[in-house]
């Protein structure tokens, strides 16, 4: 575990642009060129497809601005830098307007193997180039609606929703298992763990199981959700989503899969 005090968020100037070192850019390059190798094949053709879109630069952290005007004319979304914490509420509202709050620090080369919480690493590695696919930009934009339509005490059953998803989802190519959740897109640990590994489980997705799955943001899963396709996810939430959210309220949490047998060595980056 590393002790290094949290990092603060980087404000961006007038102009929307956030200086930042070379040393901040090498550790850019560094993950980068580790983490492309790592989920070669592995990510889904969207992913891929929004790479080739974002035309990121391997060599400096983007600018959350130049990312904005490719994702604007694509989908209509925006990346804005925010405080590396926001609520839930802030979060479901930005995401409602098509804006992608993005943690705008990076991390110090000690931290390159291991840090929880998001950086502009995995903001813009990580969920960037799935922002540039329609269907899936209208997922995310609908789960954001809906955030704005519950109750403070039931938005961490739509955080739910969103992690298993946007966050560790997994997508059936065939006969082939591909990632699209952008925390285990950049992570080194997850991105060979979610689909090699033989501890989690890896399920048909299930909206309903979904809403009332425990998870760990520190803790490598214990269970992936399979999607067939973004329009299928899309179509599935706005369907029945205020029935299938009663419902789970109505049957409470499922058992914590960290609960027993936990190895606490099961550490994930982001
Ligand atoms: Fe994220």
């Amino acid at each position: 575990m590393n002790s290094t005090p949290r990092y603060v968020a980087r404000p961006p100037d007038a102009n929307g642009f956030i200086e930042y070192t070379p040393d901040e850019h090498k550790v850019w390059e560094t993950l980068y060129q580790r983490q492309v190798k790592l989920i070669e094949g592995r990510a889904c053709d969207a992913y891929y497809e929004g790479v080739l879109r974002l035309g990121l630069n391997h060599h400096k952290i983007p600018q959350c601005k130049d990312v904005t005007d490719v994702l604007q004319s694509l989908t209509g979304w925006s990346v804005t830098p925010v405080a590396a914490l926001i609520s839930f509420k802030e979060f479901f509202d930005l995401i409602a307007n098509r804006t992608f709050p993005a943690a705008s620090f990076i991390r110090r080369i000690e931290d390159l193997d291991y840090l929880q919480e998001p950086d502009i690493f995995h903001e813009i590695f990580g969920h960037g180039p799935l922002l540039t696919d329609p269907a899936f930009a209208a997922f995310t934009e609908a789960v954001g609606q809906f955030g704005k339509t519950v109750l403070p005490e039931d938005r961490k059953m739509l955080a739910r929703l969103y992690w298993f998803t946007v966050e560790f989802g997994l997508i059936q190519h065939g006969p082939d298992l591909k990632i699209f959740g952008a925390g285990i897109l950049s992570s080194k640990t997850e991105s060979t763990y979610a689909l090699d590994s033989e501890i989690p489980q890896r399920k048909p997705f299930d909206l309903l199981e979904v809403l009332r799955m425990p998870y760990r943001y520190d803790q490598l899963q214990k269970t992936y959700f399979i999607i067939n396709s973004f329009d299928e996810l899309y179509n599935m939430i706005n369907g029945n989503l205020n029935e299938v959210f009663k419902e789970a309220k109505a049957l409470g949490m499922l058992p914590d899969p960290f609960a027993e047998n936990h190895d606490p060595d099961d550490v994930r980056s982001c």
